[in-house]
Order: C-alpha cells, then structure tokens, then sequence
C-alpha cells in the first residue's frame, strides 16, 4: 500500500496497526514468522517500529494481503528480494543518492588507480635508474671488444721473451704488485733480438700491448694499447687506452681516449708511449 509521509523516529505497534488497518495480533504473527522482521524493544517490552520496519511490513502487507500471496509464498518472494532490500529499501537510499554514491566510489577506484600509477612510475624510474647505474659498469662496446683481444694469448711474446712477473716499478701507478706485458704478432715487429722495443719505434696499426697487473700471483687487471688510428676512441697519436678488470668489469673505460694514463705515459724516455724500456731496462 501506499505509506504515509514516515517523520518519526519510532512507531508503536498500534500506530502501525492503525496505518495499515490491521489488528495488532497479526503484526504479532508477521513478526514470530519472517526473519526480514526484526523488531527492538523498549524497556517496557513494547515493539518500535521504524520507517524502515515500516516499510518492511509493508512489504508482506503487499505480498499477502494486496496480491494474495500464501506465508510460504510471501516468504520466498521477500528472500529472492532480499539482495535488492538490502541495496535499496533497507539502506533507503534514493536513485541519486546511489548514483552519488557510485560516483564516490568511482572516484575513490580513480584515486586508486593513480596512487598505483605513481608507485609504478616510481618504481620504473627506480629501476631505471638502477640500469643508468649498472650501466656504468657495464662494458662499452669497445671495452668488451679490448677484453677479448687482451684475453686472447694466441701468437702473443712477454716483453724480453721472458713471462715471469716483474716486481712493480718505482714510476708505475699501478696498484698491483707485479707485472708482465706481451705484444700481439703485429706489435713484436718492433721487438729486437732481445725482446725489447727497439729505440725510436713507432708501433703499426693493429698493434696490442697487453700489460698484466698481479696481485701477488693473482691476475688482477690488464692494462692495454691498441693502435688502430681510426678509432673512434683514438687518442691523437692513434692509441686507444684499455682499463679492464680480470673478471672483465671495466676499470677504466676506452671512451675516455686515456684521459688518466697519456700524461704518465708521455714521460721522457717513453718510446711511442711505452714505458718498459724505461723502467726495466
Ligand atoms: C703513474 C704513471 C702511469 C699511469 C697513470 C699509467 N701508467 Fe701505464 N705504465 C706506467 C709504467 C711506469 C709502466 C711500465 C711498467 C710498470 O712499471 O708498471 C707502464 C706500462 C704500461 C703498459 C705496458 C706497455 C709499456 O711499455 O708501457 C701498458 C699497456 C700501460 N701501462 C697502460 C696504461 C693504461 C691503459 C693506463 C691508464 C688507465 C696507464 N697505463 C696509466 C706508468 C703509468
């Protein structure tokens, strides 16, 4: 049926009665028989409707007494409806205050999305930023390059045909404490009888000199020179410079054309850069 404006807080059960024009005993009844029928007490023990048991019992009035429906019957529809009451009716809650609150919620999954958003940038710049760092250490291209020659002993002599390790010098900045150098088939064209740069040398393209640095007897490091002029990591008399660790991390890498080795190795004495005539004579 159709209910009264529901301005109060509370109805008796004789208001209620009133309302719908039944007999109290019924309301009774309704209420010992459907569940979606809960209603409190005063300390009196009196029953307290609200607008919401209201409507409520206006839903079985409807069901029983305005479509006929049996208890049983009335029961079940009040079940299947149960859902949508609980939404709805129950919540009382009108088409705009549901869309309100869709759209808060909507709202709420938006605020969702971009703090997951943020995070996510945050975490690529994170790693991002763990890649540029990594990538410092990373070999360049030119450096793994270097390794592999330096690492390849193939046709390779020591510096006076001798491979035992030399003690460090007193002019090496070197940390390590003990050295040998070789030269590739194409640099030990300027070797003489004795395995020794041959004064006034100029090395040929494709020259490499490989100096191994050992800490104790542990290969550490290789120091290396590679003539080949038209590199793009040449230095002005065709060097390029390599600083490359034993486990081929890089060191010191050939990009930057031997910034902190030319001034040491443009000493006097040197012969095209070279040193160990000097310090091992
Ligand atoms: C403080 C001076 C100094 C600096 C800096 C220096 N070197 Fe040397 N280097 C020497 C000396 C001295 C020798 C002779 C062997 C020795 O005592 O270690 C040498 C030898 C070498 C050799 C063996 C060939 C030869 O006869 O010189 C290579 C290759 C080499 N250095 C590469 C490098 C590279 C690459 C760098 C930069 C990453 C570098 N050096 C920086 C002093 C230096």
């Amino acid at each position: 049926m159709e209910l009264p404006a529901l301005t109060k807080l509370y109805y008796t059960i004789g208001e209620t009665a009133k309302i719908f024009q039944v007999n109290p005993s019924l309301i009774r009844f309704w209420e010992s028989e459907f569940k979606e029928l809960k209603l409190k007490k005063n300390n009196r023990g009196n029953r307290l409707f609200t607008p919401k048991d209201i409507q409520t019992f206006n839903k079985i009035y409807t069901l029983i007494k305005e479509k006929g429906y049996t208890l049983e019957g009335a029961k079940k529809e009040l079940k299947s409806k149960q859902i949508k009451m609980e939404t709805t009716e129950e919540n009382n809650l009108s088409v705009e205050e549901i869309v309100t609150k869709l759209e808060q919620i909507k709202q709420r999954l938006l605020n969702l999305k971009n703090q997951q958003l943020i995070i996510c940038l945050l975490i690529i710049s994170g790693s991002l930023q763990l890649v540029s760092c990594s990538k410092d250490k990373t070999p360049d291209k030119i450096d793994t390059e270097l390794y592999a020659l330096a690492t390849n002993q193939n046709n390779n002599v020591w510096y006076k045909f001798n491979n035992s390790l030399l003690p460090k010098s007193s002019g090496s900045g070197h940390p390590q404490s003990a050295l040998r150098t070789r030269y590739n088939s194409i640099a030990q064209s300027v070797l003489d009888a004795n395995g020794k740069i041959i004064q006034g040398s100029s090395f040929p393209e494709n020259s490499l000199v490989v100096k191994e640095l050992y800490d104790g007897t542990k290969l550490d490091r290789y120091a290396i020179l590679l003539k080949r002029s038209n590199d793009a990591y040449a230095d002005a008399n065709g060097w390029v410079w390599g600083y490359i660790n034993a486990d081929g991390t890089v060191a010191s890498s050939a990009i930057d054309k031997g910034k902190s080795c030319i001034s040491c190795h443009s000493q006097t004495g040197n012969i095209d850069y070279m040193l160990m005539n000097k310090f091992y004579p």
